[in-house]
């Protein structure tokens, strides 16, 4: 967590999720101790539960507690049927991995980090919606999301540079997906870049 702004937030977020929401999720492989909660429990005005958990990948990233293992902990706790995985990870292998791992046991597995919407998007065999990566929600004329400024002249010269965010051109990428309520799998996924 290299962000340490958001600290005081996630302390302040109660540990009955169901009292109230938790607006911003940290990964559940995160070390026990670390402020904040990786799963969000809830119900829609239907009264259909759902569950979101945050997982963060280990393949080129920092070694978190195994996400593969703190995902089946985490399924066996909940009894919702819609459950969506974010899973931060940095190689499409691991989360490619991932997905079928959870296949038939989630309703989705999206991934996110490289900011980059893959178009692999799909249900697999068993009826988990899965893409190696939704994208990035923010300003597209820039690179990832900074100013066009500091890729170009930090990558060639390999010394950092000050990143700053960068304005204009707003997108939010998506994956729209159709599930059955009862099973929680998925039937359908459509890719979605709102504001082309
Ligand atoms: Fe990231």
């Amino acid at each position: 967590m290299d962000k340490k702004e958001i600290i005081d937030y996630l302390k302040s977020v109660p540990a009955d999720s169901h009292e109230r929401p938790r607006r911003v999720l940290r990964p559940a492989n995160y070390a026990p101790d670390t402020p904040g909660y990786g799963v969000y429990q809830g119900t829609l005005p239907s009264g259909l539960a759902y569950a979101v958990i945050d997982l963060q990948g280990r393949v080129f990233m920092a070694n978190n507690e195994d996400p593969f293992r703190a995902a089946d902990r985490l399924l066996a706790q909940i009894t919702a049927k819609i459950i969506v995985v974010d899973f931060h990870a940095e190689a499409t292998s691991e989360k490619c991995a991932m997905g079928w791992y959870l296949d038939g046991r989630v309703t989705a597995v999206i991934g996110t980090h490289t900011h980059i919407p893959t178009a692999d998007n799909r249900v697999l065999n068993a009826g988990t919606a899965y893409q190696t990566d939704v994208g990035m929600s923010g300003p597209y004329d820039s690179i990832i999301g900074v100013q066009k400024r500091a890729g170009p002249r930090a990558l060639p010269h390999q010394h950092a540079v000050e990143i700053r965010s960068r304005k204009g051109d707003p997108r939010m990428a998506a994956l729209l997906i159709e599930a059955d309520p009862i099973t929680g799998h998925a039937l359908s996924t459509e890719r979605l870049l709102l504001g082309e």
